[in-house]
């Protein structure tokens, strides 16, 4: 654990009184904070981009024990006041729950963080309320690996209660690969098999200021934002979100909800009380004209924010990841910038780089964001950009979106 910039603080925080406490930062929420003067401190899991201006830094864990957590958030920031708390990653959703109460922060309800931080707590919450979701259990409680698969069906999935970005989730396709472990970390699903799609909340206030619908044409590749479902769909997907944020009484923040659209209708995924991933933060910048990360931040700070009544394009941005492997070639960047329907392109990778398995749907080799102006020209474009931009891996081809 290192601490830096361990100066005194003292004093009222920044020009305007606030003095905001940064718990997983995004380097895009940071550059907001700075463009305002917000005096501003964070703590992080790992080092990363520069901080120097932060009035305190923190690199250490988000430990898994409430204990921990609030003796460390004590020693590091417990001698200052500070106004607000806000989390920008998954794993700090609880910390900064915790964080709000000791600091004397800006107050979120401590269980709703851990509903949305562990997805068994969540689904067993949400099942209380009738919100239709896949039958799952604790793989703790389960008996033997037969009778997972005699309720749940094949293949089982298998994932971290505390997880996000797909990581640690396997699909057990067999009753002998299934050896049960007690150590209450995992939940066990029955599979799903449906497009999957996500609605984004900016809430305060306890309501619903700002909500996007984004569809998974590719699952953790290519997102569209806004959805292009037709109405019916939309309108329940609206009306699910409605009720699980109710359920979980969120009063402020933003939300990403995941669904499942089966041919039976909708059923809940998961949902995470940060910004989502994937640059749909992005991808709604262009999408709709305006800023998410001030909208965020404003939401935080309970401040008044004027949202968009409508999109005024329809965006896509396609997640470039292609498999592990060594980079032969790539094609098409120059079809990419000179595209007048581009917006963010960015491409981390060189003939000859070596790149390694996907874990987590954060990690990739750069991404490309367009916009269309209507849904239409979205698929349009998505057909030609597929077609000029390419990275070639050892002798095979792959088209973007990469590693489908
Ligand atoms: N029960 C399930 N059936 C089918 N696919 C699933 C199931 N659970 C997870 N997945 C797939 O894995 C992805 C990640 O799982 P999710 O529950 O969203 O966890 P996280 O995003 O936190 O890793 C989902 O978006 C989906 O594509
Ligand atoms: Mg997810």
């Amino acid at each position: 654990m290192t601490t830096d910039n361990t100066q005194p603080l003292s004093g009222r925080g920044g020009s305007d009184g606030r003095r905001v406490l940064v718990i997983g930062p995004r380097r895009a929420l940071i550059e907001h904070l700075r463009a305002r003067g917000i005096a501003f401190s964070v703590w992080r899991e790992h080092a990363g981009f520069a901080l120097e201006d932060a009035e305190r830094v923190l690199t250490a864990p988000f430990w898994n024990t409430t204990e921990k957590l609030k003796r460390t958030i004590s020693g590091a920031f417990g001698d200052t006041r500070y106004t607000h708390v806000i989390a920008g990653a998954e794993g700090a959703v609880y910390p900064a729950a915790l964080a709000r109460r000791l600091l004397g922060a800006r107050l979120s309800t401590a269980t709703t963080a851990l509903r949305c931080r562990d997805k068994l707590a969540m689904k067993e919450y949400l099942a209380e309320f009738d919100i239709p979701m896949t039958d799952f259990m604790a793989e703790s409680v389960a008996c033997s690996a037969a009778d997972v698969f005699a309720r749940l069906g094949a293949p089982v999935v298998r994932k971290r209660r505390k997880s996000s970005g797909g990581r640690e989730l396997s699909f057990v396709e067999r009753e002998q690969d299934l050896v049960l472990q007690k150590d209450r970390r995992n939940i066990l699903e029955r599979f799903v098999s449906a497009p999957e799609a996500s609605i984004e909340s900016y809430l305060n206030g306890g309501e619903i200021q700002f909500v996007n619908t984004t569809r998974y044409v590719e699952k953790r590749h290519v997102n569209f934002v806004p959805a292009d479902f037709d109405e019916a769909v939309l309108s329940t997907m609206l009306a699910l979100n409605r009720r699980v944020l109710k359920a979980l009484k969120i009063n402020w923040g933003i939300t990403h909800l995941e669904v499942y659209l089966t041919e039976a209708g909708l059923l809940f995924g998961e949902i995470a009380l940060r910004p989502p991933g994937g640059y749909i933060m992005n991808a709604l910048h262009h999408a709709y004209g305006f800023d998410p990360w001030a909208a965020f931040v404003a939401m935080e700070l309970d401040e008044p924010f004027t949202f968009p009544q409508a999109p005024r394009g329809y965006a896509c941005v396609e997640v470039l990841h292609p498999g592990r492997g060594v980079v032969a070639a790539v094609r098409g960047e120059q079809f990419v910038r000179a595209h007048p329907a581009t917006r963010e392109f960015r491409l981390k990778v060189r003939p000859g780089d070596v790149i390694g398995e996907r874990q987590g749907a954060g990690q990739d080799v750069g991404y490309l964001l367009y916009v269309g102006p209507s849904p239409q020209a979205r698929h349009a474009l998505l057909d030609a950009f597929r077609e000029n931009l390419s990275i070639t891996m050892d002798g095979t081809v792959t088209q973007t979106p990469a590693g489908a």
